[in-house]
């Protein structure tokens, strides 16, 4: 399910409401703690069971921090009669929202978020849950994935469990956010659309939202027309439908690996290495460039320089995991395309 509109957020209690379980019910809020100063709290539908946790970002979610937030969230429902609680609501930016996607998941499924990263390995459905989106264009409020970095590799939880039960598209909730942050989000948007409209999984559902998600990019960030904030909105909706089912590419591979080995976001770790692909996707980058441009961004250069040989190495590693990018990129003869060599390569020229 999903509403869209600026001001819609203020609906988010008559969609709560019909999920509370009366008298013991109660939702648990991950908010960004970037909220936390000024009036967002006034606005959000709390009631005295509810549970509020503000959620630190600076890192992009940890399998140890999903786990901790999990095990916060089931003490304060511990006396409650289904230990648990009635729906989970992130309100953020796309790690946020994994945030909130992940203790959903682990509420109602044991062990440690470790064991599930990977494909269709969550066995029991999530609690219910609910994606307010305040930037756009990771796709994370659609997409069937919470990533997450765990001691041994950055990858996704990957369920048909995972994907949010109701997602509350208000543009007003982006507009506050800085220029740098909104173009790097956006950006993993608009390489969504090229990763997946350029991939060899492409089928017609894939393309269709694709193109659309690629032409309100082009809106976005090349042009200056009205509503901006609604088309990045909806351009990072269906740029998620797109890659639902696709699958991203070789940018994506790389940016996990600086993100795992460096910390980068991913907005802006994937911005970093999309601008040394033009060998694979030649008109996606030259006109990302032009966005560049006309945003006025600069790009950090020179991020590997201090990296040790094994950090390096790590990074070719975390990449290497993810086949079903490398797949889609390059058709099932990848390995023989791109040796560990070759990804090195890519990587000491960031
Ligand atoms: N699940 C998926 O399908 C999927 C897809 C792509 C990326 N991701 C994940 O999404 C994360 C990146 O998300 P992101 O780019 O949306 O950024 P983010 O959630 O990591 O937030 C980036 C920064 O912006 C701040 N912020 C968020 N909203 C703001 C607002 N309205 N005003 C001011 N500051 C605001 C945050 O506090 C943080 O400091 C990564 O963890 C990545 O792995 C998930
Ligand atoms: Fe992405």
């Amino acid at each position: 399910m999903v509403i869209f509109g600026r001001g819609c957020f203020d609906q988010l209690e008559d969609i709560l409401s019909a999920k509370r379980r009366q008298p013991t019910g109660g939702m648990v809020f991950l908010v960004d703690d970037i909220f936390e100063a000024g009036d967002f709290k006034k606005r959000l539908p709390l009631k005295n069971t509810d549970q509020l946790i503000w959620v630190n970002v600076d890192d992009e979610p940890k399998t140890s921090y999903v786990d901790q937030l999990t095990e916060t969230v089931k003490v304060q429902f511990a006396q409650h009669p289904q230990r648990l609680p009635d729906g989970v609501i992130g309100i953020g930016g796309g790690s946020t929202m994994d945030l909130a996607k992940a203790v959903a998941l682990m509420l109602t499924n044991p062990g440690s978020s470790v064991d599930y990263q990977g494909w269709d390995l969550i066995k029991n459905p999530a609690v219910y849950h609910v994606a307010v989106p305040t930037l756009s264009g990771t796709g994370a409020e659609v997409s069937r994935t919470t990533v997450l970095t765990g001691p041994e590799k950055k990858l996704g939880i990957n369920s048909d469990h995972t994907v949010f039960d109701q997602m509350v598209l208000d543009p007003d909730l982006i507009t506050g956010a800085p220029r740098e942050q909104r173009f790097y989000t956006g950006m993993d948007c608009y390489i969504h659309c090229i990763e997946s409209l350029t991939g060899t999984f492409l089928n017609s559902f894939s393309r269709s939202y694709g193109e659309k998600a690629l032409e309100l990019c082009r809106d976005v960030f090349l042009g200056k027309g009205p509503d901006q904030d609604d088309k990045l909105m909806m351009a990072s909706y269906f740029g998620g439908m797109s890659i639902a089912y696709s699958q991203v590419g070789i940018c994506h591979a790389l940016s996990y690996g600086l993100s795992f080995v460096l910390g980068l976001h991913h907005g802006i770790g994937n911005s970093i290495a999309f601008d040394y692909l033009e060998e694979f996707y030649g008109p996606g980058v030259r006109e990302f460039r032009r966005m560049l441009e006309t945003q006025e961004i600069a790009l950090p250069r020179n991020i590997v320089a201090d990296l040790s040989a094994a950090q390096i190495e790590k990074m070719v590693d975390v990449a290497m995991i993810l086949e079903p990018l490398w797949e889609n990129a390059l058709g099932p003869d990848w390995k023989k395309l791109m040796p560990r060599s070759r990804i090195r390569e890519l990587y000491l020229r960031m």
